[in-house]
């Protein structure tokens, strides 16, 4: 095997882990010793603050102040505050982020309320490579209000963008390939032509800054359990910029949107702002944890965040091209315009070399049908972490350790 070039050396890893100036946010975190987790876009690693608010949370809000808790801890308006808080990490007015559903539910209720500010228009454009349950809902929305669902391709999205789309519905970092889209000239283009357009930063928010307001975003959705860290299952954020809130009619209309809740009136009367986005009684429990997981964020430089995350993927990339000289296909874009923070592998054999690399106690996830995907959480992963998750499949790819007979069968989560 060719000798390492000096500047890939493990030494030069740990070299630039100190002159990160993110680097102290790592012990933010409890990660398990001797174990690489490069799935921080699947499920974020856990911050040191969560047990501890959890705690607080069960025992003394819910076991002994019982419901007084919705007043004396605040619980109302947790939706609120931590839309908030994450308001600060999308650079938005926190006052336009509501935190409540699950994604897949609030893209049901930012889509039907874009198409219902559009009336008259007939299509809703989304990409064919976008995340299943966006293309599932997306479907029930053009069903229920009688539209038409036109798929794009990501390489043009603009293409298919005309004077009849009600709603462009696009995906900012790909799940599968880690590619990024233009945000700012989608919008605009779909602006021209219009339309409204809304984004789903699953992919992207905690790792990948956006700027929402300078291109006059109209829409976005993202989850919170990925890079923002708030643990599995924890809720969605819903941004609506503040020129559409007034007029927002979403499907859902419970009584938590209402703007007397308990005054328990007949007529549905919707709150003022984002509030309108709630439906129901809020999840005390996954806000508390979410809540106390972002404080990993507070004073972080999105600059630096982007940087350490270039770095990352830029060190992943040149290793795995260096030692393991093709066998593996760098899907990701190398421009770094174009990438967000993970890097995806094909290879027929993907789904084997990740469950062989989980036996050596590093973290990826498979993604049907050939690729092996590492995410690259900027708050937690080091170039250390990064030599040695390649250190490892070269072993992998060496031994052919994917070929083991227990990694002949798929689990259910992949
Ligand atoms: C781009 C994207 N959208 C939506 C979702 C999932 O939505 P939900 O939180 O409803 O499961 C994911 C989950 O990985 C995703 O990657």
């Amino acid at each position: 095997m060719p000798a390492l070039p000096a500047h890939l050396d493990r030494d030069v890893a740990l070299a630039r882990d100190r002159a990160n100036p993110l680097r102290d946010r790592r012990d933010l975190f409890l990660l398990p010793e001797g174990t690489v987790y490069l799935d921080g876009n699947s499920l974020g690693a856990l911050p040191r603050a969560v047990p501890e608010r959890l705690q607080e949370t069960v025992t003394a809000e819910w076991g002994r102040d019982l419901i007084s808790s919705w007043n004396t801890a605040d619980w109302i308006n947790l939706p609120r505050r931590v839309g908030a808080r994450i308001g600060g990490i999308l650079g938005v007015s926190g006052e336009d982020v509501w935190v409540s559903d699950s994604t897949s539910v609030s893209l049901f209720k930012t889509m039907v309320a874009a198409c219902r500010l559009r009336p008259g228009r007939r299509a809703i454009v989304l990409e064919r490579a976008t995340f299943p349950t966006d293309g599932y809902i997306a479907a029930s929305v053009a069903r229920m209000l009688d539209l038409e669902l036109r798929w794009c391709d990501s390489a043009d999205p603009v293409a298919a963008i005309d004077e009849d789309a009600a709603l462009v519905s696009l995906t900012h970092v790909d799940f599968r390939t880690g590619e990024m889209l233009d945000l700012p000239g989608v919008t605009r283009a779909a602006h021209d032509a219009g339309a409204l357009v809304l984004w789903d930063l699953c992919h992207s928010t905690g790792a990948v800054p956006v700027d929402l307001v300078g291109p006059g975003v109209d829409f976005a959705v993202g989850c919170t359990y990925k890079y923002l860290n708030g643990g599995p299952g924890s809720p969605a954020f819903m941004y609506v910029a503040p020129r559409l809130q007034a007029d927002l009619d979403q499907p859902l209309s419970g009584w938590m949107g209402h703007a007397r809740p308990f005054d328990m009136e007949l007529g549905y009367e919707p709150v003022a702002g984002v509030g309108r986005l709630a439906s129901g009684t809020p999840p005390v429990l996954a806000l508390s944890a979410l809540e106390a997981a972002l404080g990993v964020f507070e004073g972080v430089d999105p600059a630096e965040l982007r940087a350490a995350s270039l770095s990352l993927t830029d060190y992943f990339i040149e290793l795995v091209d260096v030692r393991l000289g093709g066998a593996l296909e760098v899907v990701t874009p190398r421009e770094h315009a174009r990438r967000g923070s993970q890097v995806s592998l094909r290879h027929p054999d993907a789904y084997g070399i990740v469950q062989a690399l989980l036996a050596r106690r590093v973290v990826g996830d498979f993604r049907t049908p050939d690729v092996a995907r590492f995410g690259f959480a900027p708050l937690y992963v080091t170039h250390a972490d990064v030599y040695d998750a390649v250190d490892h499949l070269v072993a992998v790819m060496a031994e052919e350790e994917f070929r083991r007979p227990e990694y002949a069968t798929r689990n259910v989560v992949t």
